[in-house]
């Protein structure tokens, strides 16, 4: 076994990469290259990459591409996605030309309210805890004034103290929930300093407050943090058209329609079709949320814990059919941000964002989740009729070809030669085999 490193953060970017090389890559003359060929040539975006996060030896490239002619409440978007699954982007752009010949999509925020909570135990009795907070709830919220001033000039700040007693649970287990209101920015920073100003206070507080014994006075603070879980931080996406309008020429509108409904109803009671289902529609989100520099592992804990809210694991996205209207919506939770964090720092973060006409948080949570309905609309109508793997084997053709090492004109060619013929990994070996002999 290798010895543990002290002191690697402290070692150059270089000094980091020797080592590596000679603990963990000593068989590969090329790691450094590797490494170093996705270092930027501009030496101050490379810092600026470097200081993103600790021990930095490289970038890690995505692919960030556009999905154009996404119509959302009457505004043309071109919607920018980071994301290296090959089809991703061509089924949103597909489906977003294709509601937007059917009157586009429509959203609507319908809540914007973030949590934290400051988790403590109290070995009294709850009836005194509650005399005790009733008392110093004012004293909480006069105590986060430094903190919250800038963030009431903007319309937000906090909105509610809670005690809520969790013994139940947890013998001596309560929280304080806060509900905060952040307005452009995903509010992290802001709530958890609140939260960590809320715990210190009460701490205080309750050493001073009379009708405590020692005991009490010593409550504990376990910890103090935002949730992930925004089940009041929600919008809402649907799209609608006449079902004479699903029709193509292999399939009646009426037909599709019910295949389709049937799909999305299986994934509505059926937890091992739900996650993939779900899955498709954070191939839309996640690539919208990492492109405009937001936190895409927040934003997929909070969305799947919203998927098992009744008790049991489904389907994000509905469908129904009434009176001859197709109709297909989304409500989900997302907490995200436009000003703050990566959003304007990251170069391509603020151009997507530039490119998204510089929405504010509620207009980027509109446009997030319309693409996550549109990424569902696009894999459940492929499921439903060529299935998944024609287009998404297409897409991955050039893939394969790159793992074959083919040059460009072998590419230009097999890319031709498949247009018309199935491609499996063995198809493209056997074509790029001819081709070369
Ligand atoms: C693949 O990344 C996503 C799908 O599996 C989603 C789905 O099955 O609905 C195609």
């Amino acid at each position: 076994m290798t010895e543990l490193i002290a002191g690697f953060s402290k070692l150059s970017k270089e000094e980091k990469i020797s080592w590596l090389r000679r603990t963990y890559l000593k068989d590969n003359p090329e790691a450094t290259d590797i490494l170093r060929q996705y270092w930027n040539q501009e030496p101050k975006l490379q810092q600026l990459h470097e200081e993103f996060a600790e021990n930095t030896i490289s970038n890690y490239y995505l692919p960030f591409g556009i999905a154009p002619n996404f119509i959302i409440n009457n505004l043309r978007y071109a919607i920018p996605m980071a994301i290296e699954e090959s089809s991703v982007i061509a089924a949103a752009s597909k489906a977003a030309k294709f509601w937007a010949e059917r009157g586009g999509f429509h959203a609507e925020v319908l809540g914007t309210t973030k949590i934290g909570q400051v988790h403590f135990m109290f070995p009294g009795a709850p009836e005194k805890l509650k005399s005790f907070f009733q008392d110093c709830k004012s004293r909480l919220r006069d105590s986060v004034s430094a903190l919250t001033r800038n963030m009431e000039k903007r319309g937000g700040g906090v909105l509610d103290i809670e005690l809520r007693d969790k013994s139940d649970s947890i013998p001596h287990y309560y929280q304080l929930h806060c509900t905060f209101e952040t307005k452009d920015s995903m509010g992290a920073n802001f709530i958890n300093s609140c939260l960590e100003k809320f715990a210190a206070t009460f701490r205080e507080e309750a050493q001073l407050y009379e009708a405590f014994t020692p005991e009490e006075k010593n409550l504990e603070i376990v910890m103090s943090i935002l949730s992930n879980y925004v089940p009041e931080c929600i919008v809402r996406a649907e799209v609608s058209c006449a079902v004479t309008e699903l029709g193509d020429k292999d399939c009646s509108g009426e037909l599709f329609a019910e295949k389709f409904l049937r799909a999305i109803r299986i994934a509505e009671v059926e937890p091992f079709r739900a996650v993939t289902h779900n899955k498709g529609i954070m191939n839309g989100i996640d690539a919208v949320v990492l492109a405009t520099g937001n936190d895409f592992r927040a934003v997929e804990a909070g969305v799947h814990a919203y998927a098992v809210q009744n008790g049991k694991y489904s389907s994000l996205t509905h469908a129904s059919v009434e009176n001859g209207m197709f109709r297909m919506w989304m409500e989900i939770p997302l907490a995200l941000g436009t000003v703050g964090g990566l959003t304007s720092l990251h170069p391509l973060s603020k151009l997507a964002l530039e490119i998204l006409h510089k929405p504010s948080a509620e207009q980027l949570m509109k446009i997030v989740a319309v693409a996550g309905l549109a990424q569902n609309f696009a894999a459940v109508k492929s499921l439903v009729t060529t299935g998944i793997q024609k287009g998404h084997m297409k897409m991955h053709l050039l893939n394969i070809l790159n793992q074959l090492k083919a040059d460009k004109g072998e590419k230009d060619r097999l890319v031709e030669w498949f247009k018309t013929r199935q491609v499996t990994h063995s198809a493209v070996e056997e074509a790029l085999a001819n081709l070369r002999s």
